[in-house]
């Protein structure tokens, strides 16, 4: 049976002003956290949950990302002469012969909307994921990771499915937040959604985390939108358009998000995962316990 869900997208054409100099002249995105860029933990995400086909909407200083999706044949000859094979497989598995890379540009940063809008000739007529890698998402240990909870959702509901987390009350004018009719099974019916809610307005404390399953019939609402808050075309007013015709659903999903976009989010991945690091791991751990900061 052919699987619902075949394509993502990744918009990484923002200019990550939160981490410059680093991201003067390369993508935030190539950031690693640990040995691993943010946008393979999220390809790898979308993988996992069964979608081959990555579309990149990229922009300016975003070659890095080209590259490093692409077969690295001089490092590989030079590993296997070496005989150096753990790594060679390192190096090939970041891109597996069943998945398909696609880039298409952004020619200006106009906005998350603006980003996705960017990708409609190549999602076409068909349901498709958006994933933010600067959120980077792990689910529980063991566990299947966020977009693999969502796309169960998807494949059962065929509604779109935002992922949702609450946050506390001074952070809402961060996020797009949504308000609606509790489902039960951590599924809320969306009634409302708003981006960046000043607190004393905002309809609810769940805010989105950056991913997203949408129906094809956002585009068209993303269009109708026009330019929203900061003067940026919103994926949030796409979505909240949506919500007139279609069914949208908020699922709290199983699992933790970091955010990578700010240096305290990044800093807490960092150190997350490299506790969590078979490699890595155990003698970190000692030197944290050295430190002594707590
Ligand atoms: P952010 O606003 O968090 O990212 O956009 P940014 O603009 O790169 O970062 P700062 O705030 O300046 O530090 C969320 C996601 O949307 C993408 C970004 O690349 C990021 O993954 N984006 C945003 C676009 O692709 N195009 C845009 O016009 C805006």
């Amino acid at each position: 049976m052919k699987p619902v869900l075949t394509k993502a997208v990744f918009p990484v054409a923002g200019m990550g002003t939160r981490f410059l100099p680093a991201t003067k002249a390369s993508p935030k995105e190539m950031l690693p956290v640990v040995d691993k860029p943010l946008i393979q933990y999220a390809v790898e995400e979308a993988y996992e949950a069964g979608i081959r086909e990555m579309i990149f909407v990229t922009g300016r200083s975003k070659r890095a990302i080209e590259d490093h999706f692409d077969t690295a044949y001089e490092l590989e000859t030079e590993l296997e002469a070496a005989g150096k094979h753990a790594l060679l497989e390192v190096v090939r598995s970041v891109q597996p012969s069943d998945m398909q890379c696609v880039y298409v540009r952004q020619p200006r940063a106009l906005g998350l909307g603006h980003a996705v809008l960017c990708a409609e000739h190549l999602v076409g007529d068909a349901p498709f994921a958006v994933l933010l890698a600067d959120d980077l998402m792990q689910g529980q240990a063991g566990g299947p990771g966020v977009l693999k909870q969502m796309a169960e959702v998807f494949a059962r509901t065929r509604s779109s499915v935002l992922a949702v987390q609450e946050v506390p009350l001074d952070h809402v004018h961060r996020y797009g937040i949504v308000a609606g009719h509790d489902m039960g099974q951590g599924l809320v019916d969306v009634q409302h959604m708003v981006e960046k809610p000043k607190a004393e307005v905002a309809p609810s404390r769940l805010a989105v985390a950056g991913r997203y399953i949408l129906t094809p019939a956002v585009f068209e609402r993303i269009r109708a939108g026009g330019r929203g808050v900061q003067g940026e075309i919103q994926l949030t007013d796409g979505i909240a358009g949506l919500l007139a015709t279609e069914k949208v659903l908020a699922f709290s999903y199983a699992g933790k998000r970091y955010d990578c976009g700010s240096k305290q989010g990044f800093l807490q991945a960092t150190v997350e995962l490299a506790l969590q690091h078979p490699e890595v791991g155990a003698e970190f751990r000692d030197y944290l316990q050295q430190l002594n900061v707590v």
